[in-house]
């Protein structure tokens, strides 16, 4: 029997690669850029399982693409934000994603950015190299303490949860957060964490919000103006999750009116590009998505995403199926 044919639509760790190709019959994206929507359907056309990324935009137009060969959309990642699931249980594919294994990774870029934020470290580390540090002096480079503060939460799954052990356990913070649904007892009682009745609680309440809820239409801009404005001035605005549940723009306007006092980003609203008013801003701490950039979670994701293909292609349901 032929093998399947699968095609990687970014270069994974070289390990999962190689056990990949031994299984079927696999076709790399050379040039590792993202896919356009044309060669996005000509791979639903020409192979039996596509395994996209955060990179490649799988809207209805191109899922409902004719002709198609695909059975399964085996994503490389947790966050499926950019499949239009709807679309793909019309045309009978199956989505797959990879929870659990990039949970502590991306909870310590979340931890990352606090700490950079909260004490200025990229800032501090621009001035060092521009040759501007002139000594140690008393007033110089203030910030703001991270023990004991606050830390809100908004939404509470696996990666909120690591981020708030994180927090609570290595930094005595306290723990606020607003989840849709009631958590797990026994994790708020070890967090001694207070469940909020609305994300506007938690905007007025804590000292660092850090942002937990999946991407899509149902959580674009849920961070507006309106709700920064409930921001205590010095508060920080942590985002690992998808750039798009911020409002940027109302983000560059607080942050340059320092109505709050830092904003510390993993994500972007149509990145790779970011608004170019975010690199001005000194108060902004930028990173290039690198929430589960580990190797050892990114070769963990590509193994579940062959645990997924395996079970799908031997008549198997899938453990990680979203559709
Ligand atoms: C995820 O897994 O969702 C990360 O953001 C990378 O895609």
């Amino acid at each position: 029997m032929n093998k399947p044919k699968v095609l990687i639509t970014r270069k994974w760790p070289a390990s999962v690669e190689t056990k990949l190709k031994q299984l079927y019959d696999v076709s790399l994206n050379e040039d590792d850029l993202p896919l356009t929507s044309e060669e996005l359907k000509s791979a639903l056309q020409n192979y039996d399982a596509v395994c996209p990324s955060v990179c490649d935009s799988l809207p209805a137009e191109v899922l409902n693409a004719s002709n198609k060969r695909c059975k399964i959309l085996g994503n490389f990642g947790v966050g499926y934000n950019h499949i239009d699931i709807a679309a793909a249980k019309e045309n009978g594919l199956v989505v797959t994603n990879t929870p659990g294994v990039l949970t502590q990774s991306t909870a310590d870029i979340a931890m990352t950015l606090l700490l950079m934020s909260a004490r200025r470290g990229a800032e501090g580390d621009r001035l060092v190299r521009a040759g501007k540090w002139h000594g140690w002096c008393p007033t110089h480079m203030l910030s703001s303490d991270v023990t004991g503060a606050t830390l809100g939460l908004i939404g509470f799954g696996r990666i909120a949860i690591a981020t708030a052990r994180k927090a609570h356990h290595g930094f005595g913070m306290k723990i606020v957060f607003f989840n849709p649904s009631a958590p797990d007892p026994s994790v708020i009682e070890e967090l001694q964490a207070t469940r909020c009745d609305s994300v506007e609680d938690v905007m007025r309440r804590a000292d660092y919000i850090s942002l937990h809820c999946p991407g899509g239409p149902d959580t674009r801009h849920l961070i507006d103006d309106k709700m920064i404005r409930l921001m205590k001035p010095n508060a920080h605005l942590i985002n690992t999750a998808r750039g798009d549940v911020v409002d940027s723009k109302a983000l560059i306007d607080a942050l340059r009116d320092k109505r709050i006092a830092g904003a510390g980003l993993d994500v972007y609203e149509g990145e790779p590009n970011i608004d170019p008013e975010f690199l001005t801003l000194e108060n902004a701490t930028l990173l290039p998505h690198l929430g589960s950039a580990t190797l050892s979670t990114r070769t963990a994701m590509g193994e579940k995403v062959l645990a997924n293909l395996a079970a799908f292609f031997e008549g198997r349901e899938p453990e990680d199926r979203v559709a």
